[in-house]
C-alpha cells in the first residue's frame, strides 16, 4: 500500500515572509522609492512579484521589471534562507518517512529555489521530490501535483493553506488537507472544498500519523563561567533551533522543575555560609536526579529539543575544579543522577577567569558562587577544560571575547550540524 503526501511549501512547510520583506525594501531603497509599509509589504505574498510591483508601489512596467530583478539580485544569496520552517514540520516529516509514507513537494517557487530551502534546512532527506516552475514555463498546481506524485499510489493527500492548493488537488484526483498555520484562513480553505482541515502541524500529525511512534529530539546544554553571556546565547541560538522547525523547550540546573527550584534556592542562598563542600556537591546532584527524570527525559521522548543552561559539567568544573573535590569524585556522585542521560552537544562559552571576573564585578547582585575568590574561578575553569580534553566530540568551544552575533553565528551552524546529524 503506497501512502503519498504533497506539500506545498510556503504557507505549509515553511514561512518566507521575512525574506520576501528584506528583498522588497531592498528594490525600493535601491530604486529610489519609499520604503513600504507594513500593510503594503503584506500584499507582496502570493501574488506574482512583478504585479505587487506595479499595482502596490505604483511602478510602470520597465520599472517593475527592473524592480524584480533588483529583489532577486537580494533574493537569491540571502532572501532565499530567511525563511522559518514551521514548529513541528520536522517532527512531522519524520514520523511520516519512518512510517513509509512517499513524500513530495508541489510549490508555486520556482523549483530551483525551493530544492535549496529545503536542502538549507536539511529537509531534502524526508522529500522525495519536488516540483515547481523551471524557467518561465508556469505549469498550474494541478500538474505540479501530479508531477510530484509516483507513478503508482493507493492512498494520496495533498496539503497546503490556501484555496489554490485545494482546487489543484481536486484537479489531480487526490484528495486535500486544508492547514490554518498559514497564509489563508479555515473559511477560504473549506469554500474551495478541502477533504480535511488541519488547525495546526499537531493536528496533521494526529491526522495522518495517530498511532506512530514519536521520533525522539534532542537534549543540548550550554555551559561557561559566570559572566560568559549565556543568556544572549541562549536567546539566539533559540531563534535559530526554533527558524529549523525543531520544538525548543528551555531549562535550566540547577532548577528546573518545583524540587530543583527549591533545592537551586537552598544551594545558591548568601545565607548559607557553612554548607560543607560534599553537601553542595550532593545537593546539585540531587537537583538534576529530579531534573533529569521530570523534564529532561520527557522532552526528549516528546520530540522536542531541550535546551538546558549548565548540566553535570558545572558540578564538575565548580565543586570538582573550583571546590577541590576533584573530577572523578564529582562525576561518581552524579552517576546516578545522570544515569546515562547527557547531552548530544554542549557549548561553551569560553573566557578565562580573569574576563569572568571583569564581568562579574561589573554585576550588581551575585550569588554565593559568584561570590568566590579568582583561585575558586581559576579552578573551575582548569576543571571545564579537562572536560573537554577528555570528550571533544561532545562539546561545541567558542570563543566568548568575540561579539555575541559573531559567536551567534557559529554556535548555530554547528549545533544545527549536530542536531541534523542526530536526526
Ligand atoms: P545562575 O544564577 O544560574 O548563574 P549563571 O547565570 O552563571 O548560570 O547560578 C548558577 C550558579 O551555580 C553558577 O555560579 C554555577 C553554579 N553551579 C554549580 O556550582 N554546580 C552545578 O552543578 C551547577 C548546575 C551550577
Amino acid at each position: 500500500m503506497r501512502k503519498c503526501v504533497i506539500f506545498d511549501l510556503d504557507g505549509t512547510l515553511t514561512r518566507s515572509e521575512e525574506g520576501i520583506w528584506n528583498c522588497v525594501k531592498y528594490a525600493a531603497e535601491k530604486l529610489g522609492f519609499e520604503e513600504p509599509d507594513a500593510a503594503t509589504l503584506r500584499k507582496f505574498i502570493g501574488p506574482p512579484l512583478g504585479y505587487s510591483f506595479r499595482e502596490y508601489m505604483g511602478m510602470d512596467d520597465a520599472m517593475a521589471d527592473k524592480a524584480v530583478e533588483t529583489y532577486r539580485e537580494r533574493y537569491n544569496v540571502l532572501g532565499l534562507f530567511e525563511n522559518r520552517v514551521f514548529p513541528g514540520i520536522r517532527r512531522l516529516l519524520r514520523t511520516l518517512k519512518n512510517d513509509g509514507w512517499y513524500i513530495g513537494v508541489a510549490t508555486g517557487k520556482p523549483q530551483r529555489a525551493s530544492e535549496r530551502i529545503i536542502a538549507y534546512f536539511g529537509l531534502d532527506k524526508y522529500i522525495t521530490k519536488v516540483c515547481g516552475p523551471v524557467g518561465d514555463h508556469r505549469p498550474d498546481k494541478i500538474d505540479l501535483i501530479r508531477n510530484a506524485l509516483p507513478a503508482q499510489w493507493d492512498e494520496a493527500w495533498m496539503v497546503g493553506d490556501r484555496k489554490f492548493d485545494v482546487e489543484g488537488a481536486i484537479g489531480a484526483g487526490v484528495r486535500s488537507i486544508g492547514v490554518g498555520y498559514g497564509y489563508g484562513s479555515e473559511e477560504e480553505l473549506r469554500q474551495s472544498g478541502c477533504d480535511e482541515y488541519c488547525e495546526t502541524v499537531q493536528d496533521l500529525i494526529d491526522f495522518l500519523c495517530p498511532d506512530s511512534q514519536v521520533p525522539a529530539g534532542a537534549f543540548l546544554s550550554i555551559e561557561g563561567l559566570d559572566g560568559s553571556g549565556k543568556s544572549t546565547q541562549i536567546r539566539l541560538l533559540t531563534d535559530a533551533i526554533d527558524r529549523f522547525g525543531y520544538e525548543i523547550v528551555h531549562s535550566r540546573e540547577p532548577g528546573g522543575c518545583a524540587i530543583s527550584e527549591k533545592i537551586r534556592d537552598l544551594v545558591l542562598d548568601k545565607e548559607n555560609v557553612g554548607m560543607c563542600d560534599i553537601t553542595e556537591a550532593m545537593l546539585y546532584a540531587a537537583s538534576r536526579a529530579q531534573h533529569v527524570r521530570q523534564v529532561i527525559r520527557p522532552a526528549v521522548a516528546a520530540g522536542k529539543v531541550l535546551l538546558c543552561d549548565r548540566f553535570v559539567d558545572s558540578s564538575v568544573a565548580y565543586q570538582g575544579g573550583g571546590r577541590q573535590l576533584g573530577v572523578q569524585t564529582v562525576l561518581d556522585i552524579n552517576a546516578r543522577a545522570v544515569d546515562g542521560t547527557m547531552p548530544l552537544a554542549t557549548v561553551y562559552l569560553d573566557i578565562d577567569h580573569e574576563t569572568s571576573l571583569k564581568r562579574r564585578a561589573a554585576a550588581t547582585e551575585l550569588d554565593r558562587m559568584e561570590m568566590e575568590a579568582d583561585s575558586f574561578h581559576a579552578r573551575t575553569e582548569a576543571a571545564y577544560r579537562e572536560l573537554i580534553k577528555r570528550d571533544p566530540e561532545r562539546f561545541i568551544v567558542v570563543d566568548a571575547t568575540q561579539s555575541p552575533e559573531v559567536m551567534g553565528k557559529q554556535i548555530a551552524e554547528k549545533v544545527m550540524g549536530r542536531l541534523m546529524e542526530a536526526e
